[in-house]
């Protein structure tokens, strides 16, 4: 691993400057819960992959241990500034809650596909930690933005395997300009999914000890979106998501910014 989360020094946290934020708060705490669970999404993606040894070491002995250390940092940033949160019990809750979503029927039904689905996945994971680096040095809180810093850093490099993986397969699959768009689109739509959800849902109930209604996920989605329009860096996601497409440099140029434009309208 490039990083260690143990020598970090949490010791070091203004707790005061950021306690209150609320809606930081959730955004690290449902981070950390989704990235805790990714020994779920590493069983099911060796099952996917069976007979393929390389990729297989590669997803036990790397991804999985890196994911898992996201995770990890995380919660000991919300045990650190947020002590009085019970983090076990209301992971468990948010356990309950997901698991049933976790499964082989989520996959794309190739494996080169599969592959795509997974670059989607960590494009969107390598901006969300790039956007928490922004937003971390606004509240001054520099822990938290090298964190942030080290997290993304893995999730790009996680993305650049997972190319690789996904060429080897595209050599026999050849998936054309179309199927490729239509993987990324598929993957795009449900990245807004039941994981913010049930982790808001978790959070939520165990914290305020009221029942979660759909217009407070709604209300905190606005805020996300709030929070994209600021810190968000768009250019870096469309390049990555580009990527498979292998557009020409002028081409890509174009699209960027076309891109950008269309995102923003549909509000993401
Ligand atoms: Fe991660
Ligand atoms: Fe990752």
């Amino acid at each position: 691993m490039r990083w260690h989360y143990e020598n970090i020094d949490y010791t070091q946290i203004n707790r005061e400057t950021i306690k209150n934020q609320e809606f930081l708060f959730y955004l690290i705490t449902s981070a950390s819960f989704i990235e805790i669970t990714s020994d779920v999404y590493e069983k099911n993606l060796v099952t996917f992959y069976k007979g393929d040894e390389e990729t297989i070491r590669w997803l036990e002995n790397t991804w999985e241990p890196e994911e898992l250390q996201h995770g990890k940092a995380l919660k000991k940033f919300v045990n650190t500034v947020w002590p009085e949160f019970d983090w076990e019990k209301t992971y468990k809750r948010f356990l309950d809650l997901y698991l049933p979503h976790c499964t082989l029927d989520e996959f794309q039904p190739t494996r080169a596909r599969e592959m795509l689905a997974r670059m989607v996945v960590e494009t969107g994971t390598s901006t969300f930690y790039k956007a928490l680096e922004n937003y971390s040095k606004d509240l001054d809180t520099p822990i938290l933005a090298q964190i942030a810093h080290n997290i993304s850093k893995d999730e790009v490099y996680h993305y650049d395997m997972f190319e690789e993986v996904f060429k080897k397969y595209d050599k026999e699959e050849k998936l054309g300009r179309d199927d490729i768009i239509k993987v990324i689109y598929d993957r795009l739509k449900m990245i807004d999914g039941e994981d913010g959800r049930l982790s808001f849902k978790a959070i939520y109930e165990e914290k305020t000890g009221k029942s979660f209604e759909d217009s407070l996920y709604e209300e905190h989605k606005a805020n996300v979106r709030q929070f994209a329009k600021k810190y968000y860096p768009y250019n870096m996601a469309i390049r990555m998501l580009l990527r498979p497409l292998k557009l020409n440099k002028t081409v890509e140029n174009i699209s960027v910014p076309v891109i950008k434009g269309a995102l923003k309208v549909i509000g993401i």
